[in-house]
């Protein structure tokens, strides 16, 4: 089951992924951080033009460093949650004066940093330098819990860990990048919230959900 699904999501990856994004292929560690900041609480169509004028403002950390607050502020505008780019700001001025500009390159030194979650460092991680961690959002939640039919509620303790373990399991160690952006692509191509395209997927022989007909019913949630 677990191979096959590994294996699924790569073969689609390979052969049917068109989803294209400006920080895909993005090797940068500071361009990296900066998209995931960006998409935390925006979505990708919105984050895009943010995305490319920081990167324009600011093509380096040490020049997001040193910007003034009120201009940074300035560029922000519109996405809200302005706690994100005080996180951001701080975070850029720790790898500047910290770390001699040079973005830490271990899951540790990455999560350190302010406003980076386990998700985000995952996805730093991952994308930036190959490292094993699998990420774990709600596109990852929805498939694995389609997939594998599972009904534990994902905001609970129990929900959080078994989810955070199968991920894990499912990660192919040498290619982490590619299948970690792979499956939050397929989730949103494929595996949708509503109406996924289980006619025309690869995984659906093997998918619990599709085959109980539970696509609509799980992942679940406990509150409100
Ligand atoms: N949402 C946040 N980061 C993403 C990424 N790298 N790919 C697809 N969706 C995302």
């Amino acid at each position: 089951m677990k191979q096959f699904f590994t294996a699924g999501i790569l073969a689609w990856n390979e052969l049917h992924n068109d989803r294209s994004m400006p920080w895909k292929k993005e090797k940068d560690p500071y361009r990296i951080w900066l998209s995931e900041i960006i998409l935390q609480q925006t979505r990708v169509e919105q984050g895009r033009p943010y995305y490319e004028r920081f990167i324009a403002a600011y093509p380096a950390i040490t020049d997001l460093a040193a910007a003034p607050d009120e201009e940074v502020f300035r560029l922000w505008q519109g996405l809200g949650y302005y706690a994100r780019c005080k996180n951001m700001l701080a975070a850029a001025r720790t790898v500047a004066q910290q770390h001699q500009g040079r973005f830490p390159d271990t899951y540790e030194g990455i999560t350190a940093l302010k406003g980076v979650g386990a998700y985000t460092a995952a996805a730093i991680a991952s994308f930036a330098y190959n490292l094993p961690h699998a990420v774990l959002d709600g596109n990852v939640y929805r498939v694995l819990a389609r997939f594998f039919g599972i009904d534990t509620p994902t905001d609970t303790t129990a929900g959080k860990k078994l989810f955070t373990q199968l991920a894990q399991d499912v990660l192919p160690g040498q290619q982490a990048g590619t299948y970690n952006q792979a499956i939050m692509d397929f989730g949103a191509v494929v595996c949708k919230p509503q109406t996924p395209l289980c006619k025309s997927c690869r995984l659906s022989s093997q998918c619990e959900a599709f085959q109980k007909g539970l696509t609509d019913l799980v992942p679940v949630k406990s509150k409100k």
